[in-house]
């Protein structure tokens, strides 16, 4: 079997930290199947899945559930664990558990109700256990219902606002708080200034913080909404152009770790509602790596091995997985990708149940077009291998 690779970047296997499976209780929006072959599709040879699942993945049984559920799929599933039982805010989960059980780290995604309290005492459990934190850093009090950037197309809109200082207000809390604890952190999806400059701060001094952006928050704004494309409504929304010139200089300066997904997919008929009843969230995992190379790579922001970084090895390192440059010797996850590769968004060829993207008909230059999971050839010239 001969594989082509002229003119071709041969990457280790990319590395989504964060994606919602939806497996349990939610499997009209997408499952595990679906979802690994979405990944496949996109060129992740592993993704991370985000525990506000039904029933949540708050013990030790529903990530071995999960871990079972992936067992031969074309990508490899590594699960987090709910910081408290039912993502409610009040009880601890049983974290040793979930970490016996497979749990690679512990958030609050999707169920953020963490107040510091809280927050405190899982860190603390956390930095004990030696597993990450990853925060959605929403404060719910500011962010009010909100839904959308507060600012001028909110205003126009009439559509009630989330302030930046929602995010960076719960980004200020969780780093003093992983200072205090000693615990490892990581911000999910952040999207404002302020935020990537406290990042930046945290770095500086010596703390282990990290942090991660979605592929919409350094390619659209809060522009998107207009006409109230519900395929736009995503949390943390979309910003100004400010945010979006700031997270792109993070990226290039490493003060920002990690590019992922926040692959979150919702039905049609969910989407198809009025604005403010719509769900939050938009799909990631095929169109990831266009993004990349189209308004990163081939713009001169990141070079392929600083992409390669972002999208593969530093997230390994965050969730302690092998792999990458980390594993040499080891199976073989690899991700090949065509940089001149030039092709328009098809919504409707993708692999994941749900077709929720803002990025439908907008053409992108860089795509994965082949896949190696664990030593198999899971895609080819982008189409799966069954
Ligand atoms: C996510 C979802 O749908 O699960 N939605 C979103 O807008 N990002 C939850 C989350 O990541 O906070
Ligand atoms: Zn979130
Ligand atoms: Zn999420």
């Amino acid at each position: 079997k001969v594989i082509e690779a002229t003119g071709r970047y041969v990457c280790p296997g990319l590395l989504d930290m964060h994606v919602h499976l939806r497996e349990p209780g939610y499997e009209y929006k997408e499952d595990i199947a679906s979802g690994t072959r979405a990944a496949a599709m996109g060129g992740f040879t592993a993704v991370a899945c985000m525990p506000n699942t039904n029933p949540v993945a708050d013990n030790g049984s529903v990530i071995s559930y999960i871990l079972q559920r992936a067992q031969g799929m074309p990508s490899k599933v590594y699960p987090i664990g709910a910081l408290t039982k039912g993502s409610a805010g009040k009880e601890l989960t049983e974290m040793a558990d979930l970490k016996e059980s497979g749990a690679v780290a512990f958030s609050d995604d999707g169920q953020p109700v963490m107040d510091a309290g809280m927050m405190y005492r899982v860190m603390q459990y956390a930095a004990m256990l030696d597993l990450p934190v990853i925060s959605h850093c929403e404060d719910l009090s500011l962010a009010g219902g909100g839904l959308m950037h507060e600012g001028p197309i909110s205003a126009m809109l009439g559509l009630k606002g989330i302030p930046a200082a929602a995010e960076e207000a719960m980004v200020a809390r969780d780093i003093l708080l992983a200072e205090a604890t000693g615990c490892k952190l990581h911000l999910a999806h952040i999207s404002t200034v302020g935020s990537v400059r406290m990042v930046r701060q945290a770095k500086e001094r010596g703390l282990k913080v990290t942090a991660e952006v979605g592929p919409h928050h350094f390619t659209l704004t809060e522009e998107a909404v207009q006409g109230f494309n519900t395929n736009a409504k995503v949390n943390p929304p979309l910003r100004s152009m400010k945010d979006v010139e700031a997270i792109k200089e993070g990226l290039k300066d490493g003060v920002i770790d990690v590019i992922a997904t926040d692959h979150a997919p919702h039905a049609f008929h969910e989407k198809d509602a009025e604005f403010q009843y719509a769900p939050n969230g938009l799909i990631g995992l095929e169109t990831a790596v266009g993004l990349v190379f189209t308004e990163l790579v081939h713009t001169g922001i990141l070079s392929v091995p600083q992409a390669v970084a972002r999208l593969c090895t530093n997230p390994r390192k965050i969730l302690g997985l092998p792999g990458g440059f980390l594993d040499i010797g080891g199976v073989a996850d690899i991700t090949i990708i065509d940089p001149e590769l030039s092709d328009v968004v098809d919504p409707g060829k993708m692999q994941s149940k749900s077709k929720n993207t803002p990025f439908g008909g907008r053409r992108l230059t860089g795509w994965p077009v082949a896949t190696l999971c664990g030593g198999v050839l899971v895609m080819e010239n982008r189409q799966l291998q069954e």
